[in-house]
């Protein structure tokens, strides 16, 4: 028994991490009622997130950048996310994936 102990912790951990990967970008979103202004797809105050993922889509810098801008509120004076870098990541890791 101990091996299928072993298993279902493993897959347990296993799942934790794939979480890790989809969800919280999805979650902090919602949580910081950023569809207040930007759905995925439509451009409501801010520009949809679809948008966003095409304009940034040839620049590497892009996560940075806009992971810099979520933190300090950027030019425009946007909403800031008070998050961990972790956070910041995920939430701009959904933008960018819109499409
Ligand atoms: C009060 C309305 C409002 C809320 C709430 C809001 N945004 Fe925005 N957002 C805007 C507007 C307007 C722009 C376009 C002007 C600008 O860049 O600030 C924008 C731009 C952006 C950009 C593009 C910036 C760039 O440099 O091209 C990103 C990414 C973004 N928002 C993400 C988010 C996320 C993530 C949240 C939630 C944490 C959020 N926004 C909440 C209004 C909002």
């Amino acid at each position: 028994m101990k091996s299928l102990h072993a298993l279902v912790a493993a897959a347990f951990v296993f799942s934790a991490s794939g979480a890790a990967i989809a969800g919280p970008g999805e979650d902090l979103i919602a949580k910081e009622k950023c569809n207040k202004c930007h759905t995925e797809k439509t451009t409501k105050k801010g520009p949809s997130f679809a948008s966003l993922a095409a304009k940034y889509k040839a620049d590497a810098a892009a996560p940075a950048k806009l992971a810099e801008m979520l933190k300090t509120g950027g030019k425009e004076d946007h909403q800031v996310v008070k998050g961990s870098e972790a956070d910041l990541k995920a939430i701009v890791a959904v933008v960018l994936a819109a499409h």
